[in-house]
């Protein structure tokens, strides 16, 4: 777990600033609380928010990291820290001001998964809290960090979570920073495939690799190694920035030639265009397209051989988005505004349908710390009827012997195998197809014939895939 290697940076940073403790609070902190209450009071989005405190507050190097790594791992294990602390405090955590939660969870943090040195974490902790709270609320921060600083992660796991024994998912969702519902769902999903569940959660507490896709036709992979990047496992598309870096500097995303997409996504997009289709095979459609990642890689395929893509989305400012990421795609490409279960063209148009519907994101938790702790079951429940309309609407919108894409960015049963039995149910003109063999080389597909990825056995976000064919 990268989030418990040693900060040597952290400790630095903690024993230089002792000294200075009473002059005020350290900088980097201050902005990591701050992005850290944007995230938690007013519902933002932690990478959104974060980047833009960096660039406000001209953090660069070995700051940002820090700073990253506070916010982002303040977030990913505030459950956590929540049962550590509901033992630490004389009170309810539901009575303590949300402010000085946030704090708690910060000081947790740098004590248990950052190795800052002790002292210094505490001792930062408590100079941000006078100056944010005031000084009434030191003695508790110092007192409750204080007790945090006497375990380690592992001793206060094996004091504060259920045992292996006696529950699993009770024990793993302390050990590893997951709700309940969630690691249960996860565990529906993962059936017999190879790899455990305690190997998934890890794997969503990692950050991701960045990976880029060089869009065909208009760059390659090679191209995008002369940048630094490596090629990816299976995407014949895709490159790893390993280094990690801006990928903005590089001129063929910069141009729109390539982007940035998890190679999940470049698999489930390439899927859906190596499915076998007779005859026609000029009109594509993208069903749910902001902000544009798959369009612009199936626009870029369909190219090659004549047709062109149709991308439908609700949102104007992400349609906006779809175009930019199509703005070096050359042809004839329509992005519509509109909603996919309305559609304003006749049945049976398109020769290949992608409906990579809205769903909870849980597959992609891996870059979106604080994901798993906003989303709730009930979302599962309100997405589902959405979902289920527009892979209707994506079967009736193809034509008889062409094919559709059912994808999702959740492994979660109700939004994946669930939606596709049910929508199959009530028509008798299309069926699921395997679609193992549209994922050359790639292991561990289970047993089909629908396809799921998986972060801890792939490397990718948890993609969904169900091949559709109409009759
Ligand atoms: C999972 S995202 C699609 C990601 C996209 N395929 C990509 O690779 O960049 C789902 C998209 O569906 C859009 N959406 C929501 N309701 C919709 C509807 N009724 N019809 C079509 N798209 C919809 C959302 O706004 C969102 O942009």
């Amino acid at each position: 777990m990268s989030d418990r290697t040693p900060r040597n940076r952290g400790a630095q940073r903690g024993s230089a600033q002792r000294g200075q403790a009473q002059r005020g609070p350290d900088r980097v902190r201050k902005v990591a609380y701050q992005v850290v209450r944007q995230v938690t009071a007013e519902g933002g989005y932690a990478n959104l928010a974060l980047n833009k405190a960096l660039r406000e507050a001209r953090l660069g190097g070995r700051d940002a990291a820090f700073c990253t790594e506070l916010v982002h791992g303040t977030l990913r294990w505030q459950g956590t820290y929540d049962v550590f602390l509901a033992r630490s405090v004389s009170r309810r955590l539901e009575d303590l001001d949300p402010e000085l939660l946030d704090l708690l969870r910060l000081g947790s943090h740098q004590l248990l998964n950052m190795r800052v040195d002790s002292y210094a974490a505490v001792s930062e902790m408590v100079t941000l809290t006078r100056s944010e709270l005031g000084q009434k609320r030191t003695g508790l921060v110092n007192a409750v960090l204080r007790k945090i600083s006497q375990r380690s992660l592992e001793q206060w796991i094996s004091a504060a979570a259920p045992s292996i024994e006696e529950d699993l998912i009770g024990h793993l969702a302390v050990a590893e920073a997951h709700p309940r519902w969630v690691i249960e769902a996860f565990d529906r999903a993962l059936g017999d495939a190879a790899g455990g569940l305690e190997d998934l959660l890890a794997a969503d507490n990692e950050p991701p690799r960045v990976t880029l896709v060089a869009r065909p036709g208009l760059s390659d992979v090679d191209e995008l190694g002369g940048a630094g990047a490596v090629p990816a496992r299976w995407s014949p598309y895709g490159a790893v920035l390993e280094g990690g870096g801006d990928p903005g500097r590089i001129e063929a995303v910069a141009t729109g030639r390539a982007g940035v997409q998890d190679e999940g996504s470049q698999l489930v997009a390439l899927a859906l265009a190596a499915a076998k289709v007779e005859g026609e095979d000029s009109n594509w459609l993208d069903l749910c397209a902001g902000p544009g990642g798959k369009s612009a890689l199936l626009a870029a395929l369909v190219d090659q051989q004549g047709g062109r893509l149709t991308a439908i989305e609700p949102l104007k400012h992400r349609a906006d988005l779809v175009r930019g990421n199509l703005r070096a795609i050359p042809g004839d490409h329509k992005v519509l505004v509109g909603d996919g279960t309305k559609p304003t063209w006749p049945a049976g148009s398109f020769d290949r349908v992608l409906a990579d519907v809205p769903c909870t994101g849980l597959g992609a938790l891996r870059r979106r710390p604080e994901a798993r702790w906003r989303r709730t079951p009930d979302d599962v429940r309100e997405l589902r009827p959405l979902q289920e309309d527009l892979l209707d609407s994506a079967i009736t919108s193809v034509r008889a012997g062409g094919v559709v894409a059912y994808v999702t960015c959740s492994p979660h049963p109700d939004e994946t195998r669930a939606v596709v039995d049910a929508v199959l149910a009530r028509r008798n003109d299309a069926s699921l197809e395997d679609a193992r063999d549209l994922f050359p080389g790639v292991p561990d597909l289970g047993a089909g014939p629908d396809v799921q990825l998986w972060p801890h056995l792939h490397g990718t976000d948890a993609m969904y895939l169900a091949l559709i064919r109409k009759a």
